[in-house]
């Protein structure tokens, strides 16, 4: 580790390196055992446990120790994470969809991937997933043009959702017939599908129910109070199937040591580790409190941490408490956006241009506190962070940021590609800054796509944004539209058949 760069702001909060990946063997040694049951059936595992408990840090050590170690079973990995902006729909499955592409065309796997029926399998699959989504896509939008934001939705579903999973299946049935042949195992591991919408966690379902010889497949969710229907659902589904539920426990005092040393250069006592094991014990908090010990130059003695921890306060605080000004300022600024976060999204809401833009991504790739993601955009390193952020908001902060960051999708619409993202986007932050005028339309209009793509729940949160909107324009036709629509909506939720968790 480079020192002096590593402590200017300390460790990040990412999900944790592979090379300083401390303890969990037992949990490793469960999931890598699947492995060798997978050849004569695909195999899942659900790993949950709490906020910031290290299950995306865990799934990370899986991909290295599946495809990457030396001596290891060398598998191919494809990987995705979910994100916290409802409707997405299947950009997770199309993300592993561009993972297997890559390790088709030009990755160490392309002699085993080497095959038409996959190319083919894989092209065929994408087109069905994005056409799926794309009636809420609109094409050739202009910057400010909220009007014509609404104009482009006149297209009908043309693709149903059984022809997406079919596709999908059989995608990953040809993917399994060429590792069952090579004698190899492809894993395709996905994160954090407690923040799945209704469609994907459908097709996650399904994928489970009838996973094809030469698959293993390993997701995260996040257990606990406020994480919505997923987790039950998830919970489910892998226990009908026999398959294991890897729950994650706080760490260890023999794990707390090797965290200190290894990620912190911290020689921890066994009575410290003993009092770290009892609270707070989950590795988000204990990075919290090791990343401060580091930055006031305190000795990791139990005085010192039971000080620390003697608040009881929330562990993202004590990890911004640590930051230096500009960058606490930066995070405040960036926290109402929804990831993945645009990279000239964030240059405009943080008022940056040209050269300046260079120094802000280098910056970022400095700091603990966000990360890159494969596609070039970025993220809060921890969504523990983003929500603490959110949280201390004053009222008139909200509105005046999410103001801005409605301004800064429509200036810079014509360079982003993912249009899905910004027109949810948009009809977030025009409703979250009061602008109920253009909030009312954009968001009433999307909520009736979704509902055509039985996406209820998304349809839901939409058309509620526009019953808001609609009493505070004071306009009686508007409310009644979109009254009407919620009605539509919760008929279909509470319909056994539509209603899939
Ligand atoms: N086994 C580990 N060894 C070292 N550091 C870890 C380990 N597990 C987690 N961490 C660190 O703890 C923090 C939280 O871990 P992680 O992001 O994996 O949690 P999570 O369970 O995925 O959280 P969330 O529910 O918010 O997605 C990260 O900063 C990560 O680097
Ligand atoms: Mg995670």
């Amino acid at each position: 580790m480079d020192g002096v760069q590593q402590w200017a702001e300390g460790v990040s909060y990412a999900p944790c390196p592979p090379d300083e990946f401390c303890g969990r063997h037992e949990e490793r040694e469960q999931l890598l055992a699947l492995l060798s049951r997978a050849g004569e059936h695909g195999q899942a595992a659900m790993i949950s446990g709490p906020p910031g408990i290290g299950k995306s840090s865990l799934l990370n050590r899986l991909a290295y120790d599946l495809q990457d170690r030396t001596n290891g079973p060398r598998s191919p990995v494809l990987r995705a994470e979910v994100f916290d902006l409802p409707g997405m729909i299947f950009s997770a499955f199309r993300e592993l969809l561009k993972d297997l592409q890559g390790h088709a065309v030009s990755g160490r796997f392309r002699d085993l991937l080497e095959s038409e029926g996959l190319k083919e399998a894989v092209r065929y699959a994408d087109d069905l997933l994005e056409k799926y989504a794309a009636p809420v896509e609109p094409v050739g939008l202009l910057p400010k043009a909220g009007e014509e934001i609404i104009g482009v939705f006149a297209r009908s579903p043309e693709v149903g959702y059984d022809r997406v999973r079919e596709a999908f299946e059989e995608l990953l049935q040809e993917l399994g017939r060429l590792m069952v042949g090579s004698g190899h195992i492809a894993a395709v591991l996905l994160d954090d599908v407690h923040l799945a919408s209704r469609l994907d966690r459908r097709l996650l379902l399904d994928i489970i129910h009838d996973l094809p010889p030469g698959i293993l497949l390993a997701f995260t969710c996040r257990a606990g109070d406020g994480v919505g229907p997923g987790y039950a659902a998830m919970r489910e589904a892998v226990q009908n199937r026999g398959a294991p539920l890897v729950q994650l426990p706080g760490m260890r005092s023999h794990e707390i040591q090797e965290m200190g040393q290894r990620r912190f250069d911290l020689a921890i006592s066994d009575a410290t580790a003993a009092l770290l094991e009892e609270t707070p014990g989950d590795p988000f908090s204990l990075m919290a409190c090791f990343n401060t010990l580091r930055h006031r130059g305190l000795a990791p003695s139990a005085g010192n941490i039971g000080g620390l921890l003697a608040g009881g306060g929330d562990p993202a605080g004590l990890a911004f408490a640590a930051l230096p000004e500009f960058r606490r300022v930066w995070a405040e600024e960036l926290c109402v956006l929804n990831p993945p976060f645009p990279v000239p999204v964030m240059a405009c809401m943080l008022d940056l241009q040209g050269t300046d833009m260079t120094l802000m991504m280098d910056r970022l790739q400095e700091s603990t506190i966000f990360r890159r993601l494969p596609g070039g955009e970025y993220a809060f390193a921890h969504p523990l962070l983003q929500e603490h952020c959110r949280r201390k908001l004053s009222a008139d902060a909200k509105i005046t940021l999410n103001a801005r960051a409605a301004d800064c999708f429509e200036r810079s619409m014509h360079r982003l590609s993912g249009r899905l993202h910004v027109l949810l986007s948009l009809a977030c932050h025009f409703f979250n800054a009061q602008d109920y005028a253009k909030a009312a339309d954009l968001n009433l209009e999307l909520g009736i796509r979704f509902y055509h793509r039985e996406d209820y729940d998304t349809a839901l949160v939409l058309t509620e944004r526009a019953i808001t909107s609609a009493e505070h324009l004071g306009d009686d036709a508007l409310l009644a539209a979109a009254e009407n629509q919620r009605d539509l909506v919760r008929q279909k939720m509470a319909d056994p058949v539509g209603a899939v968790q």
